[in-house]
């Protein structure tokens, strides 16, 4: 079996290398960097070429014709499957939970602790030397909805309910979590989105999801909600969202993917005074846990195993 690592950053892809040669022991792990071409394919299974990693380059799959799978160092794959050049038989395997959930859960958590403590407005306070208590807002003020259930929305909703918050989900397809209230589908969404005082995206960019949150939407939720993308910057239409923040339909809002990453510098997101900007940190791929689950996965294809996490190219994720 021959492995073909890409990443962006070349430090994580040596960390890719080592954390695959050291699982796989019978595979040949090369960084894409030093190769030429994954070599040639045969009818030998053992023979597979199989790529891991992330954001392959736009000539990746050109230069390895021999690829049977590509192994998403993500659990989005939008990164994959935007790529001009993917073959259409190529199967397409992504990475589930692998340590992100529990991030992902701290990440939206914090993020309404922060609103319900004040937090913001303590430290305007303090900058300003002033002692003076504040009123929390209430629980029931902050109706969570999560809009993506899940691998990882699932247990961001889970975390919120277990918490006595009144708490909203939206999915695709009908799913069922004990303590949230569940709804799926377009003619759902408005009414779900109208119980959500706090909106969380969850979901993946796909071609039904892109810029989602356009300025009807936003119109549905309540005055001055909050809102919180962690799925991907796409879901937004930017524009809207700098509206609905200036004319107070929405209080604020905790952003940690972008429409471009890197943000640009000019960007008004950076210095909007009720916009907290991360640079994509929400729920980090860790390479151990996340080789772990991959070796396994990849052993287990390879010998013709069913394994979860394979991406259905029609729905998009
Ligand atoms: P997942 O298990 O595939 O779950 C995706 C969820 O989104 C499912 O509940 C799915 O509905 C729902 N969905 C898909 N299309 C939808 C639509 N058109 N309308 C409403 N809901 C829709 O994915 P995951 O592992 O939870 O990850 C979710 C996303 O989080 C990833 O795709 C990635 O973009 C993002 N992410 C971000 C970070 C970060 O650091 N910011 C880290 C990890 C992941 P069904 O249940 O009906 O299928
Ligand atoms: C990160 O953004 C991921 O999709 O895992």
């Amino acid at each position: 079996m021959h492995i073909v690592v890409t990443h962006t950053e070349p430090e994580l892809a040596l960390a890719w290398q080592a954390a695959l040669e050291k699982r796989l022991p019978q595979a040949c792990v090369s960084l894409d960097t030093q190769l030429a071409t994954a070599p040639r394919d045969s009818t030998d299974i053992a023979n597979v070429s199989i790529g891991v990693g992330w954001q392959p380059p736009a000539d990746f799959f050109v230069r390895h014709p021999a690829l049977r799978g590509f192994f998403s160092a993500a659990a989005g794959v939008e990164h994959v499957l935007n790529n001009p050049h993917l073959p259409a038989d190529l199967t397409i395997v992504r990475l589930e939970d692998a340590g992100m959930g529990l991030q992902m859960v701290e990440y939206c958590l914090h993020a309404v602790f922060r609103l319900r403590a004040r937090t913001s407005d303590y430290e305007q306070q303090q900058r300003d030397r002033v002692w003076r208590e504040l009123t929390p807002l209430a629980k029931t003020s902050l109706r969570i909805g999560v809009l993506g259930l899940g691998v990882l929305g699932r247990q961001v909703a889970q975390a919120f309910a277990g918490l006595g918050y009144s708490v909203s989900g939206f999915s695709r397809t009908p799913q069922s979590i004990t303590g949230v209230d569940c709804f799926y589908g377009d003619a759902q969404l408005e009414q779900f989105l109208s119980r959500s005082n706090v909106l969380i995206l969850l979901a993946p960019l796909t071609a039904h999801t892109r810029a989602m949150m356009n300025a009807a939407r936003l119109n549905h939720l309540p005055r001055g909600a909050y809102l919180i993308n962690v799925g991907r910057g796409g879901l937004l239409d930017d524009t809207a969202v700098l509206a609905a923040l200036n004319s107070g339909q929405l209080s604020g809002a905790s952003l940690d993917v972008f429409n471009g990453e890197p943000l640009a510098g000019t960007h008004r997101y950076w210095t909007h005074p009720n916009v907290r900007v991360t640079p994509h940190v929400s729920a980090i791929t860790e390479v151990e846990p996340s080789a772990d689950q991959l070796a396994v996965k990849i052993a287990a294809w390879v010998a013709g195993e069913t394994i979860s996490g394979i991406v259905d190219r029609t729905r998009g994720y």
